[in-house]
């Protein structure tokens, strides 16, 4: 496959333009086929020094999920505690994960300290890994939309004592905790925007040097 036709370009453009950060699941299974087949994108996702340094844990057990939910409500509420006057108002109605619902919640991880990739590309910006892990989870992000599937990232954690929680290895660093279902809705603007709490802007500032 060399090119890609004008309406397959469309198509993926669409596809971004309809990709949400989803809040709201319906809390119907999801199948394993579907579920396998957006994981298997993280394959395909660059990686520096090809350390594929991705690390998925599904986060399944009661006792595993109360935990989680327990640690976004603390971090949630420290958080808006940190607000004052109408942005604390606005936070507060805020839904800002889905982890209630979502049938399928996995954990990302980075493993800081892979040997994959002998350390090429990383060497003065460790860094590196953990970027490639944001950019596999794209691509994942993207598959899932692409099957109707709705992903939320939620980052209100204490990512230390998630760690715990799971019993991670000590050199693994949280990346993200993703909740993902069958979405309630489909929109073309972040629920952000449509909370009034921020809005996207119209043209990417670049500048030249
Ligand atoms: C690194 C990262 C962390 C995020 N953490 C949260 C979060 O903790 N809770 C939440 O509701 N949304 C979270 N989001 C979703 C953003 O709020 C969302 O991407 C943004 O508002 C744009 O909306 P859209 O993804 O629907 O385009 C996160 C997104 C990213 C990329």
């Amino acid at each position: 496959m060399s090119q890609f036709s004008k309406d397959f370009q469309t198509g993926l453009r669409d596809l971004m333009r309809w990709r949400r950060d989803v809040r709201r699941f319906r809390r119907d299974a999801v199948e394993e086929a579907v579920l396998q087949d957006c994981l298997d994108t993280f394959l395909l996702s660059p990686s520096v020094g090809l350390s594929e340094p991705w690390r998925v844990i599904r986060v399944q057990s009661p006792g595993a999920r109360a935990a989680a939910l327990e640690n976004f409500t603390t971090a949630n509420a420290q958080a808006l505690a940190g607000y004052e006057s109408d942005k604390a108002r606005v936070y507060a109605g805020l839904k800002l994960s889905g982890m209630q619902d979502a049938p399928v919640q996995l954990a990302i991880y980075c493993e800081e300290a892979t040997d994959k990739g002998a350390g090429l590309g990383a060497g003065t910006m460790p860094e590196m890994r953990r970027y490639s892990v944001v950019g596999a989870i794209t691509h994942f992000w993207l598959a899932a939309r692409a099957q109707g599937l709705g992903v939320g990232w939620v980052s209100i954690l204490d990512p230390e004592q998630l760690s715990r929680d799971l019993e991670v290895p000590a050199d693994w660093a949280l990346v993200a905790y993703l909740c993902v279902g069958w979405p309630e809705t489909a929109s073309d603007t972040p629920e952000l925007e449509l909370a009034g709490w921020e809005t996207r802007r119209p043209t990417l500032p670049t500048e030249v040097r």
